[in-house]
């Protein structure tokens, strides 16, 4: 295929010099109705551009597509313009109904939880190994899922989480074996992994690895705008059809063609210099692990950690021997160096390095840790100590208790009640409470000690989380 075509580019830039009367939406009218200051940040080319799927523009979306599925690996790939969260949803419409099982890694994002509400399927969680050396979430081992399988044979769909946060790829081709070896779909949100494929030394991407369904957040560690991903598809364990219906539920019916446009020259992008880029990327980011390994009292993690298929793209650094929590740290970076983290949690903070990122970038995180390293104040100031979170008895479908009837109830005293609500810190938006588990005081306490350490809870009705819904 010829891979230095950009079709939804091609066909955009011949709009560019067309003027003719639109009487479609959208109603700015290719900037003329726009708000003059927003014309004047952004440029007029951008509103010129902003166009509906006008005659001519069909075509190239079905040829950039077709070209992605290419480069990616798949037999079909959809172009998301509501990230992976909406591609999420889709693969477990795909598969599973009310009444029927599916396995999920427990550090699923919470978008899954929504599919589990929009599908009505019942969860089975199936629990992550956790480093605590590192208070680390290091996937689903194959052991866990063989057994998950073997007693849950008759689930539809297996659904993961890799690469994680942290990077974390998990034995991919391993796990893709067992799941076959029951004749059950794997689906895999790749969120974090659309960059792994364009280089031979990153660890192997889901599609490669033989992953039926698989959505990558291209704007996360590729190059295209925020909210575009990938729903890439490569078996026939899953209904193509009905796949491609859920993904018409869950988009809307106006894409905006920038968007597209977007993806269509990140997977040009990638193909064509992919590999050089990435080299470059992973030079940067290994240059930054060591040096921050040189650091007294920080860790960056590594191999060394016993960590197989990390992505070495994505930094991770151990703050806690500081003494200071990793929110601490965030605001101390953003405020006094300019540096500005993907996610802070207790006792980490998480750097995505990208092709985007500069010698100059790496540089000014080196030397803002050497600075805080060497502050006195940060090590004077007592940790909270991560708590090993028991698990949660699941009590009702979140389908189940989505639509139930609920009240807010103080959280301190919602022990033993059922959530209606998913409740996670964000980033990374993995939940602690899903809807229908029973919340317990272990877990309050954990909200709390969050909430207290200056982390962020998001998903709740009531932002200050003082109260929780509950089913009555
Ligand atoms: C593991 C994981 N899955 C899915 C998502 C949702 O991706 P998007 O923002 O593209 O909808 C995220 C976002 O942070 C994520 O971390």
């Amino acid at each position: 295929m010829n891979h230095q075509q950009a079709p939804i580019l091609e066909a955009i830039a011949k709009y560019l010099a067309i003027d003719h009367a639109p009487f479609y939406m959208p109603g700015h009218k290719r900037g003329v109705g726009i708000d003059p200051d927003f014309i004047a940040m952004m440029g007029t080319n951008l509103f010129r551009l902003d166009l509906p799927e006008l005659p001519g523009l069909d075509e190239p979306i079905y040829e950039a597509e077709v070209l992605a599925a290419n480069a990616y690996g798949s037999n079909r790939t959809w172009f998301l313009v509501n990230g992976s969260t909406s591609g999420i949803a889709a693969m477990m419409l795909a598969v599973a109904g009310i009444g029927d099982k599916i396995l999920i890694g427990r550090n699923c994002h919470k978008a899954a939880i929504a599919g589990l509400v929009l599908c009505g399927a019942t969860p089975i969680y199936v629990e992550t190994d956790y480093n605590s050396d590192f208070d680390l979430d290091c996937g689903i081992s194959p052991h866990s899922l063989q057994t998950a399988l073997e007693n849950n044979p008759d689930a539809k769909a297996v659904l993961l989480v890799s690469p994680n946060y942290f990077g974390i790829c998990g034995d991919l081709e391993k796990l893709v074996e067992i799941a076959h070896s029951f004749n059950v779909p794997i689906l895999i949100d790749g969120a974090h992994g659309g960059h792994l494929r364009f280089h031979p030394d990153l660890p192997m991407d889901a599609v490669t690895a033989g992953a039926d369904v698989v959505v990558q957040s291209i704007h996360k560690m590729g190059s295209s705008l925020t909210q575009t991903a990938m729903l890439h598809i490569q078996s026939k364990r899953v209904n193509s059809d009905r796949l491609d219906q859920a993904v018409q539920m869950l988009q809307t019916t106006s894409p905006n063609i920038l968007l597209l446009a977007s993806l269509d020259v990140a997977r040009r992008q990638m193909v064509l210099h992919g590999q050089e880029l990435l080299d470059q990327t992973m030079a940067l980011s290994n240059w930054g692990r060591s040096q921050i390994n040189q650091i007294p009292h920080l860790y960056c993690l590594d191999y060394q950690a016993q960590i197989l298929h990390l992505d070495p793209t994505r930094l991770t650094v151990m703050v806690n021997q500081l003494r200071k929590t990793g929110f601490d740290m965030d605001e101390m970076l953003v405020r006094d160096f300019d540096v500005v983290a993907e996610m802070p949690t207790l006792s980490q903070l998480v750097f995505a390095v990208s092709i985007g990122n500069t010698v100059a970038d790496v540089q000014k995180l080196v030397q803002a840790f050497q600075s805080l390293a060497n502050q006195e104040k940060c090590h004077n100031i007592s940790m909270p100590i991560i708590p090993k979170l028991p698990k949660l008895h699941q009590k009702l479908t979140p389908r189940s208790a989505f639509f139930s009837p609920s009240q807010s109830i103080p959280l301190v005293n919602a022990a033993g009640h059922i959530s209606t609500e998913t409740i996670s810190p964000y980033p990374p938006g993995i939940p602690i409470i899903c809807p229908g588990e029973e919340i317990t005081t272990e877990i309050i306490d954990f909200l709390q000690l969050i909430k207290n350490a200056g982390g962020v809870i998001n998903g709740c009705s009531d932002r200050t989380l003082e109260t929780i819904k509950v089913v009555i």
